[in-house]
C-alpha cells in the first residue's frame, strides 16, 4: 500500500478547522493533523470531526499534534494561526505578533516536516506569506498564501447576486493582495463564458467591485467578534486538494514574484497553476494601464508592510 496522504492544519480556530472538516467529510488525505496551543479545543474538535468522519463513511483519520515534533512528515501544511488584533493593538503590532507566530510555526514545519508544501491563511496574508518564504527558506514554490480564491469566490457571489441567475457557472477574477485595494478584474469575469459587460452596466460592475474589496469586512460587522470561515475554510481546502491530487489547475494565490509582472521581492496575488510541486507556473495575464495602476497599489501596500517588519529588524531577530 502506498504513503497515505498527511495534511497539518496549524491552528483550530474557525478557518482551520472549517478546513480540516470539509478536508475529512471529503476523504481528501489520510490522516489530518490539528495544531493549536489551546490542545483540548483541537483534541475535542479532533473528536468530534473523527465520529463525523465515521458516520460519513471517510477514511480520513482526524489527530491532534500535542507538541511541534509530532506535525511530522507533512505533504501539505495549511497555517491559519494568528492573533486577533487585540484592544489597544496598533496596525503594527499585529503585524509583528503574526510574524513572531508565523517564524515559530515555520521553523517547526521546517524541521518535522521538512517536505511540505505551505499554504498560508494568516492575516496580514501577503505579509505572512513573505515571512513564511524567507523564514523556511524553502523554494518559492512551496509557500503559497490563500486570498485569491476566496476574493474571487466573494465577486462570484457579488455577481450572481445582482444578475439574479448564473450560480455555479461564474468565473470571477481578482489578483492582487489580501485588502483593500485589491484588484477585482471584471474584464476576466464570465458568466457561463459570457463576459460580464454583456450582462450588467458599468456602474453594478463597479459596485461589485467595491463590496468585494470590503467583503471580509461585510461579514465581520455582522459577526461582530470574528471574521469568515466558510468561505475562507473551503478556499484553503481548494488549494490543498489541487496540491494532493496534482490537478495543475489554476487559481489565483499569493506568491513571490521574482520579475513576473513587473515586481521582486514581494509577494501578491496572481494567477498559479498548482500541482504536486505547489505553485509550479505562475501566469502572466495581460493588465491594460488601469488595471496595472490598481496591481502597482496593491503591491506597494505590501511593501509597506514589509518594509515596517525590516524598520523593526524582524528578520534579523533570532
Ligand atoms: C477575510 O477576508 C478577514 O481576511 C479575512 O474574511
Amino acid at each position: 500500500m502506498g504513503k497515505g496522504k498527511r495534511v497539518g492544519i496549524v491552528g483550530a480556530g474557525n478557518v482551520g478547522s472549517t478546513a480540516a472538516f470539509i478536508l475529512a467529510m471529503n476523504g481528501s488525505c489520510h490522516e489530518i493533523i490539528l495544531r493549536d496551543n489551546k490542545v483540548d479545543i483541537a483534541k475535542g474538535k479532533a473528536l468530534d470531526m473523527s465520529q463525523a468522519a465515521a458516520a460519513a463513511r471517510s477514511h480520513t483519520i482526524v489527530s491532534v499534534a500535542e507538541e511541534p515534533n509530532q506535525l511530522v512528515d507533512c505533504d501539505v501544511v495549511v497555517v491559519t494561526a494568528g492573533s486577533p488584533r487585540l484592544p489597544g493593538m496598533s496596525r503594527d503590532d499585529l503585524l509583528l505578533t503574526n510574524a513572531r507566530i508565523t517564524r515559530e510555526v515555520v521553523r517547526d514545519i521546517k524541521t518535522y516536516s521538512p517536505n511540505a508544501i505551505i499554504i498560508m491563511v494568516s492575516n496580514p496574508l501577503d505579509a505572512m506569506t513573505y515571512v513564511a518564504l524567507k523564514e523556511s527558506g524553502f523554494e518559492r514554490h512551496r509557500i503559497l498564501g490563500m486570498a485569491g480564491i476566496l476574493d474571487s469566490s466573494r465577486m462570484a457571489y457579488f455577481i450572481q447576486e445582482k444578475l439574479g441567475y448564473g450560480a455555479g457557472q461564474i468565473r470571477a477574477s481578482v489578483m492582487g493582495g489580501h485588502g483593500d485595494d485589491m484588484v477585482p478584474l471584471p474584464r476576466y469575469s464570465t458568466v457561463a463564458g459570457v463576459p460580464l459587460n454583456d450582462l450588467l452596466t458599468d456602474e453594478e460592475i463597479d459596485e461589485i467591485v467595491e463590496r468585494t474589496k470590503h467583503g471580509g469586512a461585510e461579514i465581520v460587522n455582522y459577526l461582530k467578534t470574528g471574521s469568515a470561515y466558510y468561505a475562507p475554510g473551503k478556499s484553503a481546502v481548494i488549494m490543498v486538494e489541487a496540491i494532493l491530487k496534482d490537478t495543475k489547475q489554476i487559481y489565483p494565490c499569493a506568491v513571490y514574484l521574482d520579475g513576473e509582472y513587473g515586481y521582486s521581492d514581494v509577494v501578491s496575488g496572481v494567477p498559479v497553476s498548482i500541482g504536486a510541486d505547489g505553485a509550479e507556473e505562475i501566469i502572466n495575464i495581460s493588465l491594460n494601464a488601469c488595471e496595472r495602476k490598481m496591481f502597482k497599489k496593491s503591491v506597494e501596500s505590501v511593501r509597506q508592510l514589509i518594509d515596517t517588519l525590516e524598520k523593526h529588524n524582524f528578520f534579523g531577530e533570532k
